[in-house]
């Protein structure tokens, strides 16, 4: 992979892909968790004497210029972050404003162009519309992980077009993702969890087949233990992919890697904040209840098994974790990870859709050896699939 130490930057026009898709309410950035990650290689760039042209989406606009998905709430919070102006530029991708505006700006300048979605050619990655974003610029940075499992116009076609390199956190992504999946230290332990056997089915096939343990929890492992003929009661579960479940075991057991699933579980027969629960051994799921969390004592075999590990790789958290109590599980294992991870035994790498939320839940991000920024990107990257905008930069 070709980083921003391959190329040399100075009076030269970056056009850096950024993944700025950031949760907006009422106009101010709620998590700037996106932008803080990218500070560093557009510091870099502007030590170095480059324009920096910022290229993102926000949203799925579907190619029509929709004023609540505008990208200006974010330059102002890119700009506090930042420290320095940020010129935002407003702009439906017809008009040429974002070529005068390069034109106009000096060396050290930062840009933020509107949203790359606002144009149809986004998503389809139409040849004119990489063109256009090329003429932009002398060099492509791609700093958007997270976004590099979309082949569209400013994440894959441009990358053909423009010398290509990786920018500091997509570099810092596929750095640390992979000492957890490709290159690790073993035994390495899987800690999946979730709503859905179905989304996550491929995931779980190449994990059975890399790690040499996996923990299922979640609304997926009622699943699970529905396919082993537990009582789940009314728990939410997937009827139809509990001869999936079976063969995903199946398979842990021809490929020598444990499964964990739950052998005690948070019942509840209402799901809300605070509603009476009990801790129950999975033989005991009443008819009436719902499953909403696992139990200490999975806790308690989770914690075992990861102090013989040297990795673990978090995906999706064990319960129901934004309604109270039914976090707890969520966040004990969450602490005793963190623990491990910051006594040296092992590393610790999560990501991928309500993970991060679930550590920030938990105080423990921090404490992680690596979370990822990625939602999607993470997900196919577990799955074992080859993300588009990273192939395009190794060309
Ligand atoms: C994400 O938030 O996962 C990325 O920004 C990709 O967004 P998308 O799923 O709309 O392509």
């Amino acid at each position: 992979l070709r980083t921003l130490d391959d190329i040399s930057f100075g009076g030269k026009t970056a056009i850096v892909r950024v993944d700025l898709n950031v949760p907006v309410e009422d106009g101010v950035v709620a998590d700037a968790t996106r932008i803080e990650r990218i500070i560093p290689t557009l510091r870099e760039l502007i030590a170095k004497d480059a324009k920096v042209v910022l290229l993102s989406h926000l949203g799925r606009p579907k190619g029509k210029v929709v004023a609540d998905m505008s990208l200006e709430p974010v330059a102002g919070a890119l700009e506090k972050a930042m420290g320095r102006p940020v010129r935002f530029v407003a702009t439906n991708w017809r008009d040429g404003h974002a070529r005068e505006a390069v034109k106009a700006a000096a060396p050290g300048d930062l840009l933020l162009m509107e949203n790359t979605r606002f144009h149809p050619g986004e998503e389809t990655n139409d040849p004119e519309l990489v063109a256009q974003f090329a003429n932009l610029g002398d060099i492509y940075v791609n700093d958007a992980f997270s976004s590099a499992h979309r082949a569209h116009a400013s994440t894959e076609g441009i990358a053909h077009v423009l010398p290509a390199v990786a920018g500091r956190a997509l570099q810092a992504e596929i750095e640390s993702l992979s000492l957890a999946l490709e290159n690790p230290d073993r035994p390495v332990f899987a800690l999946v969890g979730g709503a859905k056997v179905s989304t996550k089915l491929d995931l779980l096939v190449n994990l059975v087949a890399k790690m040499q343990a996996i923990g299922i929890g979640g609304t997926m492992a009622n699943t699970f233990l529905a396919a082993q003929d537990r009582p789940i009661g009314r728990s939410m579960a997937e009827r139809e992919m509990l001869d999936n479940a079976r063969e995903v075991i199946h398979r842990a057991n021809e490929a020598g890697c444990t499964i964990f699933l739950p052998i005690d579980v948070v019942v509840a027969t209402e799901f809300s904040a605070g509603a009476v629960s009990r801790t129950v051994s999975v033989e005991r799921v009443g008819a009436d209840e719902m499953i909403l969390d696992v139990g200490p004592a999975t806790v308690a075999l989770l914690e075992k098994a990861l102090k013989h590990m040297r990795t673990v790789v978090w995906n999706g958290p064990v319960g129901a974790f934004e309604v109270p109590p039914f976090d707890q599980g969520t966040v004990a294992l969450a602490g005793a990870i963190a623990d491990l991870a910051d006594a040296g035994r092992l590393r610790a790498v999560a990501g991928g859709g309500d993970t991060a939320a679930a550590l920030n839940h938990a105080g423990v991000a921090d404490r992680f050896s690596y979370v990822s920024s990625a939602g999607g990107a993470f997900l196919e990257w577990l799955e074992g699939k080859a993300l588009p905008g990273v192939v395009a930069l190794r060309r």
